[in-house]
């Protein structure tokens, strides 16, 4: 294969409860990204649209990911890269793992498909490293994987695939203000209390039989995180009424999408999900923060080639 063109979608990571192990990939948002065989060696940044980005691949998230899974093959030929990002930096919704994922996945259809998808992850860690000085998976697997993912582990990493009821869409509101994954980790506390972990393994426990058995009640009520919500919901304003009203138009509940500021509801079938969109629109079109709402179907394929 000389020439790819990918989707690369966004995605929800923590959803509520699974702050750093669960993630969701969405389905109406996501980058573009093409690559090309070139016959010069190493990887090269071509093109970058939608985003004030560098080219310098050490310094480019897409770059260092793709480098990393180009480093790991012998090959008498590179790889350029053009990027197309659609979604917004710093937004909650995994714009820097849609590159990263984007990009090892990229580079491994081009070098002739070494890995396998779940082999993959470690790779676009390392680019979602650079962007949020961490190395957490929770965005970059279910991009990768599709559907929903648990980091059973970290050290080492073992990441598993859980089942997506088919009724189940997400609604997002983006406020336009920036929240750096950095920053909203530095705020959090290093220590869980025992009350607050037992609260928090009950739900990820309860999220995860949800998701396998349909039942979306067990969902609705599983979505609730007592560890970090409660420190960073006070960088996104009106948190507590856009969950409060996304419960009360119809949806399951919801939380912070990443590290913020896009706030998520899960939502039994579109029309539900459609429900708390309005009632999302109609409460913060007055709160004085210019926004973008999405309603998105749980994308079970992940990236798509275009
Ligand atoms: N789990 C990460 C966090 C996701 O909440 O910090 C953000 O990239």
């Amino acid at each position: 294969m000389n020439e790819i063109k990918i989707f690369s979608p966004a995605s929800i990571a923590n959803v509520s409860c699974g702050f750093d192990v669960l993630g969701l990939c969405l389905d109406s948002v996501g980058d573009e990204m093409i690559f090309r065989k070139t016959q010069k060696k190493g990887i090269f940044i071509t093109k970058i649209e939608g985003a004030e980005l560098p080219y310098e691949t050490n310094k480019n998230v897409a770059g260092v990911s793709a480098q990393a899974v180009y480093d790991s093959v012998e090959v008498d030929f590179g790889i350029e890269i053009e990027i197309y990002k659609k979604i917004k930096a710093g937004s909650g919704i995994g714009s820097s793992s849609a590159s990263a994922s984007g990009s090892a996945f990229g580079v491994n259809e081009i070098l002739g498909r070494p890995y396998s998808l779940q082999e993959l992850v470690p790779y676009a860690m390392k680019g979602e490293e650079l962007a949020s000085g961490s190395l957490h998976a929770d965005n970059v697997a279910p991009v990768l994987l599709g559907g929903c993912t648990l980091i059973r582990s970290y050290t080492p990493l073992d990441v598993l695939k859980i089942p997506v009821p088919s009724e189940l869409y997400a609604t997002i509101i983006h406020p336009h203000i920036e929240v750096k994954t950095k920053d909203a980790r530095k705020i959090l506390k290093p220590t869980v209390t025992l009350k607050n972990a037992i609260q928090q393994w009950g739900n990820v426990g309860a999220f995860v039989s949800g998701m396998y058995t349909n039942d979306y009640e067990l969902i609705a009520r599983s979505l609730e995180d007592v560890v970090v919500e409660p420190i960073r919901s006070i960088l996104i304003p009106k948190f507590k009424d856009l969950i409060d009203l996304a419960k009360k138009s119809g949806g399951l509940g919801g939380g912070i999408s990443g590290s913020g500021p896009s706030v998520f509801a899960l939502n039994q079938g579109k029309e539900n999900a459609e429900k708390v969109k309005e009632s999302w629109n109609e409460f913060y079109k007055n709160v004085g923060i210019s926004y973008d709402i999405y309603v998105t179907k749980i994308n079970e394929e992940g990236i798509k080639i275009l």
